[in-house]
């Protein structure tokens, strides 16, 4: 546990990746280095990847020994070019790949970065803050029918026309530009006056704030590029392990490994995927999302 990030299903993802002494492993979504770090302590040499600088900063500060020892490497990049970066590296066949999905709790509780619908800030969203385009700009930007169609199909918001159009009137009058501003419209679209508590407000704002995020970061693209990618980087038994937070996630990695398994390229591990143990659900709510899905290559 450290306050960058708490790592879900640790003991699971070190069960299957079955780390061996001296091996590789690539770490795509570096976050706080929870996965990494006890893939380091097994003795295993990692590759860890993140778009987000403030997560390379972070775990440099906090493991500067192994990166001193070579144990560990960090890249800054989108796990999408993961064959590029790893051949950049000279990790072109590893034994394990770990992805993480999301964001950290770093990411959602730092309000600067617009992630969190609870505390006020940009609508920013950019899990790479090099990144062309945030969601303040799709918000005040995108013709209603594609914010509907963002609503809908990354969030699944049954409200989605609404929004959109509350979203088109606000910003003919100024620009929308703070996660309050934005929470605010949807209040309104769902027709509810005054102060609202956490609760509620989570409910009415999860799903908009989703979608954008998805949107913003390209996640279910950047997703389906790499894991093709990252089968080519396994040796032979190696193994990819991929932790998801929402359905549209876990059916991409679910179709993804199928279809490796029809092509005859391995084997799905998990025929169903591995949730939280109820204590972990307990003690991380972040976990109760959670499902990991392995796949061992031929
Ligand atoms: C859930 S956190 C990972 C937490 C990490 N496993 C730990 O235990 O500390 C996800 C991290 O992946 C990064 N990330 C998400 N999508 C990415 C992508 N497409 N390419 C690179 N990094 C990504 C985020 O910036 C975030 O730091």
């Amino acid at each position: 546990m450290n306050n960058f990030h708490t790592p879900v299903l640790l003991k699971e993802v070190l069960g299957f990746l079955e780390v061996k002494e001296g091996k590789r492993y690539i770490d795509a979504t570096l976050g706080g280095g929870g996965h990494t770090g006890e893939i380091l302590r097994l003795g295993g040499r990692v590759l860890g990847i993140d778009q987000d600088e403030e997560a390379l900063k972070y775990v440099k500060n906090n493991f500067k020994l192994q990166i001193t020892n070579s144990k560990l490497l960090t890249a800054k990049g989108n796990f999408r070019d993961i064959d590029r970066i790893a051949h950049l590296n000279k990790f072109d066949k590893v034994g394990g790949i770990i992805f993480d999905l999301g964001l950290s709790s770093y990411q959602v509780d730092n309000p600067k970065r617009g992630f969190s619908f609870s505390k006020g800030g940009p609508l920013d969203m950019r899990m790479d803050k090099e990144l062309a385009v945030s969601a303040r700009d799709l918000i005040n930007v995108l013709p209603k029918g594609e914010l509907n169609e963002i609503f809908s199909k990354f969030g699944e918001e049954r409200n989605a026309l609404a929004i959109s159009r509350g979203i088109v009137s606000a910003r003919r009058i100024a620009p929308i530009e703070t996660t309050g501003d934005l929470s605010g419209i949807i209040q309104q679209a769902y027709g509810i006056k005054g102060e609202v508590n956490d609760f509620t407000r989570a409910n009415l704002n999860k799903r908009v704030f989703q979608a954008l995020r998805i949107a913003v970061n390209d996640e279910l693209g950047s997703l389906e590029e790499a894991l093709p990618k990252a089968l080519g980087l396994l040796e032979s038994g190696g193994r990819m392990a991929v932790i998801s937070f929402h359905s549209l996630e876990d059916r991409i990695v679910k179709q993804a490994f199928a279809g490796f398994e029809k092509e005859n390229k391995g084997r799905v591990i998990t025929k169903k995927p591995v949730t939280a143990t109820e204590e972990e659900k307990r003690v991380n709510t972040r976990s109760r999302s959670a499902k990991l899905r392995v796949f061992e290559k031929n």
